[in-house]
């Protein structure tokens, strides 16, 4: 397994739209299992392929405390067939805007349909934190970042900072 570099504002990839899998193959595997130590390195709950410059769909998340250990989720071609009729409010975070944090409202437990690591169609009904995350990265493949649910006035704001600090990079 090898750490990939995680895209960060501004850069314009990260709005792209992915393409979603027409099959699970080693190549994907591969990818999969890097964007996991990736992930786990950084440290983050949620990583989505385009963060790491691949525009496909597929996101891997694992919102396990550490009594819980490790219980990594891989999901390629993810669909949300259902959405949940309570919010929950939750203050997050991602790897590609890091110090950034935004007040997000999200239905609280969503039905995500995807592909496994081993290519089988799976279903899994979400709640809390994980149904966050998913909700989080599947924004993510359709270029959608978290700055998106701030006003225009402070989305420009947080930009211009990223803007600033690529330009003295
Ligand atoms: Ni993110």
């Amino acid at each position: 397994m090898s750490k990939l570099d995680i895209l960060t504002l501004p850069d314009p990839v990260l709005r792209e739209v992915s393409t979603p899998f027409e099959r699970i193959d080693d190549d994907v595997r591969r990818l999969m299992d890097d964007m996991l130590e990736t992930m786990y390195d950084a440290p983050g709950v949620g990583l989505a392929a385009i963060q790491v410059g691949v525009p496909k769909r597929l996101l891997v998340v694992d919102v396990a405390d550490e009594e819980e250990g490790s219980r990594p989720f891989f999901m390629a071609n993810p669909e949300i067939v259902r959405l949940g009729d309570t919010l929950r409010v939750h203050e997050e975070g991602c790897l590609s805007i890091p110090g950034v944090h935004v007040e997000i409202e999200r239905p609280s437990d969503i039905v995500v349909r995807y592909i496994d690591r081993n290519g089988k169609q799976q279903e899994l009904a979400a709640d809390g934190l994980l149904a966050t995350a998913i909700q989080h990265e599947v924004d993510h493949l359709d270029g959608r970042l978290i700055i998106d649910f701030l006003s225009r006035l402070k989305r420009d704001m947080v930009i211009r900072k990223f803007k600033k600090q690529a330009r003295a990079d």
